[in-house]
């Protein structure tokens, strides 16, 4: 079965946890894609639901789907966020921001009371790094942190859009680092980053996740 299909049997599986009333996360990326398309279906036959978009494609697509969608001031608080993950292991640690928003992602992850990750198969992984770590920086201080991650011997890299540096919706820039090969034990290394001045956040959501759901085939595998 293909990657698309089993994105989609993992949104399908997820969007079940939405009750009405809730104020719900809506993730970034083409599997987050599948589970927005679903529950403005729900909406249009009549669930009631506020949601936060962590990205502003989300947010427009959300939003044409007929959802609420609200800020994070407003909600203050929300019940479930569903999205997706660039790997994500055994303990439910992940990879996240291949789609360039995990600030937001984070943020939203962080405030809320269940964390649902949806995947394909090829995203559940024994050890996290063969997708390389996105990190968010602030555009005044990238080249010299590129340079201290060199140091580190993490093999940084600049994202693009063309000729262009990538820029998130924060308006700051992604550097992709190489984990693979690294002694650091990732809670330390997350540390690491964190300490140096202009990253606003990394791509390594350790302990938020609650629920993964893999589409593997026909079948949802849910993990608990
Ligand atoms: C965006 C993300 C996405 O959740 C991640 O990149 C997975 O995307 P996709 O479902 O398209 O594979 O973290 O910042």
């Amino acid at each position: 079965m293909s990657a698309v299909n089993e994105k989609k049997v993992a949104a399908l599986e997820a969007v079940k946890y939405i009750k009405s009333g809730m104020t719900v996360g809506l993730g970034t990326g083409s599997t987050a894609f599948y589970m927005i398309e679903a529950i403005g279906e729900m909406v249009q036959n009549g669930l009631e639901l506020k949601a936060v978009a962590t990205s502003d494609e989300t947010e427009k697509l959300a939003k044409k789907m007929g959802i609420h969608v609200i800020t994070l001031a407003e909600a203050k608080r929300l019940d479930v966020t569903i999205d997706g993950a660039d790997e994500v292991d055994e303990d439910f640690q992940l990879i996240k921001g291949g789609g360039g928003a995990l600030l937001r992602e984070k943020i939203v992850a962080h405030n809320s009371d269940m964390n649902i990750i949806i995947a394909d198969s090829s995203k559940s992984v024994s050890k996290l790094g063969k997708f390389k770590l996105p990190i968010e920086t602030i555009p005044f201080a990238t080249q010299l942190i590129i340079k201290e991650l060199e140091g580190m011997k993490l093999a940084p890299v600049q994202r693009m859009r063309g000729t262009e540096d990538y820029k998130t919706d924060e308006n700051n820039d992604i550097v992709d680092i190489d984990i693979w090969d690294t002694d650091i034990k990732l809670t330390d290394l997350e540390q690491q980053l964190k300490t140096i001045p202009g990253i606003v956040e990394t791509g390594l959501f350790l302990t938020t996740t609650n629920l993964v759901i893999i589409g593997k085939g026909e079948k949802a595998i849910i993990k608990k």
